[in-house]
């Protein structure tokens, strides 16, 4: 018995009636598309060497839809790539090398890859059901898709359904959110801030001594915070000040005699909250010099008073 070759249905088909023509010029092909067309026929196949616009215009062929297939696939997987990346970063922040957590450039590959992809599934779509409808119905589908990517979380959507409950939902500090704040009263194990007021100020008593440790460690505090504004001798004319052409209004002198004859806890004060102490032009420092050396840095400031005193003392005689 011979077997049947499965492929020779498809290679050598069952012949066709039909009739072959060969032209050698374009105007003869031209003319008899025209009037095989004029005759009523449509079923016809013109091969030409080259692409011919009159060949093209005589056919009056309608325009294929694989086109718009392949835009609106396109379309939709660089809107689905978009969407998958940013909705991921977004779900779980990790910020990497200072970039935005929505960070487009590393995307683009995705975005790219995904508009490959679904342009050239559609097409392919396309290719095999051709139809008005077919075209109507998955262009509506993909702008949905489209739509439906571009404005939904797809976790907040499963996590209505009990079932699909995930770990990001229990209750726990996310990435970067601010952990819950104390109960008031809360005591830490260091001891309480003293709050800091006009009238209390002057009742702190200094615990450090003016060691040269103390003052050194005060002078480097001073260089890093305040020298910017109230100037390497404690004049208030620090580069960032209005009196040295800065932005920062009303910078006070540390080295007069008014602040001079001030306690160590008023000094102490200004420095935890300069909000509460001044006229409110100067910025809280608690919660950047912390410790003792808060007080090495009152300790530094009578230094630059002293020194101060002793260079007006000096210009007297
Ligand atoms: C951004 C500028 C700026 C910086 C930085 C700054 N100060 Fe001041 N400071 C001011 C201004 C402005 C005032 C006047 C406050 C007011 O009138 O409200 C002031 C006032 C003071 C006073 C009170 C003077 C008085 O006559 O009562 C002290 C003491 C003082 N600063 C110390 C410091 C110390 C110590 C630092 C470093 C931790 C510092 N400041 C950093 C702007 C600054």
């Amino acid at each position: 018995m011979k077997l049947v070759n499965p492929l020779t249905a498809i290679f050598h088909p069952p012949p066709t009636p039909g009739v072959l023509a060969v032209f050698g010029h374009l105007d003869a092909t031209v003319d008899a598309i025209g009037r095989l067309r004029a005759a009523g026929h449509t079923d016809f196949t013109v091969y030409s060497p080259i692409p011919r616009h009159e060949i093209e215009d005589a056919l009056d062929q309608p325009v294929s839809p694989v086109r718009m297939f392949t835009l609106v696939g396109g379309i939709a997987g660089c809107a689905i790539g978009a969407w998958l990346t940013l909705y991921m970063s977004y779900d779980w922040p990790i910020v990497l090398g200072g970039k935005p957590i929505g960070s487009i450039p590393p995307y683009v590959v995705i975005m790219f890859e995904m508009t490959i992809l679904f342009g050239a599934l559609s097409t392919i779509l396309c290719a095999v059901r051709r139809s008005g409808a077919a075209v109507a119905v998955f262009a509506a589908l993909a702008a949905l898709a489209a739509l439906a990517g571009l404005a939904c979380n797809p976790d907040d959507v499963v996590h209505q359904i009990g079932w699909f409950s995930t770990m990001r939902h229990q209750r726990s500090i996310k990435p970067y959110a601010h952990p819950i704040p104390p109960v008031p009263g809360t005591v830490p194990v260091t001891g309480a801030e003293p709050i800091m007021s006009l009238q209390t100020a002057d009742r702190l008593v200094n615990p450090r001594t003016r060691t040269s440790e103390s003052i050194n460690r005060g002078r480097f505090v001073y260089e890093t915070y305040c020298l910017v504004c109230h100037g390497p001798a404690g004049q208030g004319d620090g580069p960032i000040s209005s009196a040295a052409g800065g932005p920062f209004i009303g910078v006070r002198s540390l080295v007069n005699d008014t602040i001079a004859r001030r306690t160590d806890g008023y000094i102490y004060a200004v420095i935890v909250s300069g909000q509460v102490m001044g006229r409110g032009l100067m910025p809280i420092y608690g919660d950047k010099v912390r410790g003792t050396d808060r007080w090495d840095l009152v300790n530094y400031v009578r230094t630059l008073q002293a020194e101060a005193k002793a260079a007006r003392a000096g210009g007297r005689r």
